[in-house]
């Protein structure tokens, strides 16, 4: 198996990758991104230097949140493959180095899952209690005033039985009673089926919500809810006492470390805390390995924004920490930061600031080729959520041409061709191309000594448009503004890397152009 750095865990010093499974490689022309299809790419990540990638859901599944509605927990959706090709998959990635994180969705399943449709048949079944049950309010309504991270009330009547069910997300999606010891016991037997399978560790959907209130108590209202506004602001009128971050959910987490302990696997959550002392409390040390920072997704090219997104976390977390750019869930930096080479430029800054700060840093699919969102026009548009996802999902260009080298047959997302400029195959190996400084980027972190136990000195004096740490040998320097900046760094260390325009000006002084960012290394 591949490297590890120093005595600590293999992930320590690693890079991730993240893949969006419909969006990858087709490799059988029906449109869909498959395992084979990434099984064809491996070369590709392998060349490109991360360690390992994490997978989106590939469950059976009706699809309702494409994916995050798991129907069978312990199978393949045909349109993504078989068992047979996810153990091909991993034997060939193992032999290549490179390690598979599967995505697991425990906070809920798909309607379509056997124990919901059991549970469906009333207040008697035996898998009744396996989701979150309540009856009306005395009006008649729902049970508490808990509403859908994507809108809406969060409960659904079923006629029949009279009561309530409830979903943090779809309908579609009941949550998982997680008070309830057999569903903890199946997913013990859950985790263990993919680890006997030679997985390397889970990313944790909503990792955090598992357990909900033990009284159902409605949540406190802070704003006027208005149900059909967008749904940030409808999840803002409420202080989401009750229904997430519930402490107990660290039992089920412990419980999974010590699982995964066995087998070395790596168990990181979907932290979606906004406060770095919430995170922290999500992530203590003795549950998750780690859990992801999600304000660089959120910032705006503003350089206090974007020393406090890097700084707040990193002495409460430190190599707990995950950190990204970008997701199947939010609009690519590059768009976010500008659009075109400006986002680009502004993105690769971000990404090589992150870089050697504690924690390790996924990559999302086509980040790599400076890819900004696909065009998908209105018509074509497939997401449930009113903010639409579609646009960092549409299918990786790997080459020029119709369906790019992603498929032969019909994309299952329709979206506006990429340019020829934007693909895998005009970038690999070319000199200055997004993909080149992204790969420069990857080895040089490689190369650099071991900093898992130095500490990050922010060297910046807390203004000006230049953001720099120091870490033991390793000094990270990034100008956030539209003009070069002469930035009072020693450069008598070794450029490790420099986007273009950075050159030592004097004994002491970098000149940076803007947007640019290096990382420089003393001599010990
Ligand atoms: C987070 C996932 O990343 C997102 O795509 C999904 O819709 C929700 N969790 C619900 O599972
Ligand atoms: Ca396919």
């Amino acid at each position: 198996m591949a490297r590890r750095q120093g005595p600590g865990p293999w992930w320590h010093g690693a890079i991730g990758y993240q893949i969006y499974i419909r969006s990858f490689a087709d490799s059988n022309a029906d449109g869909i991104g498959d395992l084979t299809g990434i099984r064809g790419r491996l070369g590709y990540l392998v060349d490109l230097g991360v360690d390992f990638v994490w997978i989106t859901p590939f469950y059976p599944s009706p699809m309702a949140d494409w994916g995050y509605d798991v129907a069978d927990y312990c199978d393949i959706d045909p349109r993504f493959g078989t068992l047979a090709d996810f153990d091909d998959l991993i034997v060939d990635a193992h032999r290549r180095g490179l390690r598979i994180l599967v995505d697991l969705v425990p906070n809920h399943s798909s309607d379509a899952h056997p124990w919901f449709q059991d549970a469906l048949t009333g207040p008697d079944s035996d898998y009744r209690d396996y989701y979150v049950w309540a009856d009306p309010d005395s009006d008649g309504g729902p049970p508490n005033n808990w509403i859908a991270y994507f809108g809406g009330p969060a409960w659904t009547l079923d006629q029949a039985s009279g009561q309530y069910y409830m979903h943090l997300f779809l309908p579609e999606q009941p949550d998982l009673n997680w008070r309830n010891p057999s569903v903890v016991d199946e997913f013990d037997r859950i985790l263990r089926f993919w680890l006997e399978r030679g997985v390397d560790g889970f990313r944790i959907d909503v990792a955090g919500a598992l357990v909900k209130d033990d009284r159902l108590r409605s949540n406190p209202q802070v704003g006027p809810w208005d149900p059909i506004a967008g749904r940030a602001k409808q999840w803002l009128a409420f202080d989401h006492r009750h229904d997430v971050f519930q402490p107990e959910s660290h039992q089920v987490f412990r419980r999974w470390r010590a699982i995964c302990d066995e087998y070395d696997a790596y168990l990181l959550g979907e932290t979606y805390h906004r406060d770095p002392q919430g995170l922290a409390d999500l992530v203590p040390g003795d549950g998750m390995h780690g859990g992801f920072w999600f304000e660089p997704m959120h910032v705006d090219w503003d350089v206090d924004e974007l020393r406090r997104a890097l700084a707040a976390p990193v002495d409460l977390l430190g190599e707990r920490l995950l950190w990204a750019t970008g997701s199947h869930d939010v609009p690519r930096s590059p768009s976010r930061f500008g659009g075109g080479d400006l986002g680009r430029e502004r993105t690769l800054a971000l990404n090589v600031l992150i870089s050697c700060l504690p924690g390790v840093p996924v990559l999302y699919q086509g980040e790599e080729l400076g890819l900004v969102d696909g065009r998908v026009p209105p018509g074509a548009v497939l997401d449930p959520v009113e903010s639409g996802r579609d646009g960092c999902r549409t299918p990786m260009p790997w080459e020029p041409g119709p369906g790019t080298g992603f498929t032969t047959g019909e994309p299952w997302l329709y979206s506006d061709r990429r340019a020829d400029d934007e693909t895998a195959q005009a970038q690999v190996n070319r000199p200055g191309s997004w993909h080149s400084r992204y790969t420069d980027l990857l080895a040089a972190r490689r190369d650099l000594p071991d900093l898992v136990n130095e500490p990050v000195v922010w060297t910046d004096g807390g203004d000006g448009p230049v953001i720099s740490y120091r870490r033991g040998p390793v000094t990270v320097v990034a100008n956030t503004s539209g003009h070069a900046h002469q930035a009072e760094i020693p450069v008598d260390g070794a450029v490790a890397y420099a986007t273009p325009g950075v050159v030592a000006a004097d004994a002491g002084h970098l000149s940076i152009a803007a947007h640019g960012a290096a990382i420089l290394v003393t001599p010990s």
